[in-house]
């Protein structure tokens, strides 16, 4: 079927037990958009990504990447979640081509993802050597591994500090622009939703849906105080059903 859209997903229902958490719920991202997912705690959004990356099937609906209906993880998708997830007996470029098999951090791919996310003498090093913000990295580029055309991210840089998550910010948007990759990301933090995303989208709860879009037309690189990203970020604190927590 051709389609426009790389990620097509609609949620006719998920339930947990007889608790219905999303409701008749539709989305779609185009090749390359940067599409972010806020809303409050508990209202589905993990649920959401967890979908959309193919981890959970128990749901009434279908999810199509590419036009094609999508039944489990797929190389077309990269996950990134809050914590880095690297496995500690492995060293950092066996991690990055993990999904290569034993010995895949020898696979040619690594080393150019490794220099992409600033860790190029690193490759040897192990997960418990690294910050927060160096372990987060290396999670961005196994996450980028089988060159996949969307990347869904969950809070991924809430777990570090300010400075660091701006750094890691500027990262995801050179390495989207680099692969043309599109990315929906999930995340409490509307500066991080607008200063990155072509799109903001507000969830509601019991049960979720998507309640309405922002599109974020500033040209990048963005000034975090332009003042029409303010002036957004004004319109959704109004529609949050409860004030953003991080
Ligand atoms: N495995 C599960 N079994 C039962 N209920 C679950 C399960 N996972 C999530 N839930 C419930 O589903 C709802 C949505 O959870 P989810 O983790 O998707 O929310 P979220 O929007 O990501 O929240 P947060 O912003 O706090 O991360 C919550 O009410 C949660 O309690
Ligand atoms: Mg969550």
């Amino acid at each position: 079927m051709p389609t426009s859209n790389l990620l097509e997903l609609h949620i006719e229902a998920k339930r947990y037990a007889t608790q219905t958490i999303l409701d008749r719920l539709s989305l779609n991202v185009a090749r390359g958009e940067i599409v972010s997912l806020v809303g409050p705690s508990g209202c589905g959004k993990s649920t959401l990504l967890r979908i959309a990356a193919g981890l959970d099937l128990h749901y009434e609906g279908e999810v199509r990447i590419n036009g094609s209906r999508q039944y489990g993880p797929t190389p077309h998708i990269g996950i990134i979640f809050q914590e880095p997830r690297l496995l500690p007996w492995l060293s950092v470029a066996d991690n990055i081509g993990f999904e290569a098999g034993p010995g895949g951090g020898r696979d040619p791919r690594v080393a150019p993802l490794l220099a992409e996310v600033g860790l190029a003498t690193s490759g040897n090093a192990w997960p418990k050597q690294l910050s927060g913000g160096m372990a987060q990295r290396v999670a961005l580029a196994r996450g980028l591994f089988s060159r996949p055309e969307l990347l869904l991210l969950d809070e991924p840089f809430s777990a570090v500090d300010a400075m660091t998550r701006m750094r890691l910010q500027a990262l995801l948007l050179s390495v989207t622009r680099t692969h043309n990759t599109a990315a929906l990301m999930v995340t409490h933090d509307l500066d991080e939703a607008l200063y990155l995303s072509d799109r903001v989208l507000l969830m509601t709860s019991s049960p979720a849906g998507i309640d309405r879009a922002y599109h974020v037309t500033s040209p990048r690189p963005r000034d975090r105080r332009d003042p029409i990203l303010g002036e957004l970020r004004a319109q959704l604190l109004e529609h949050l059903d409860a004030p953003a927590i991080d």
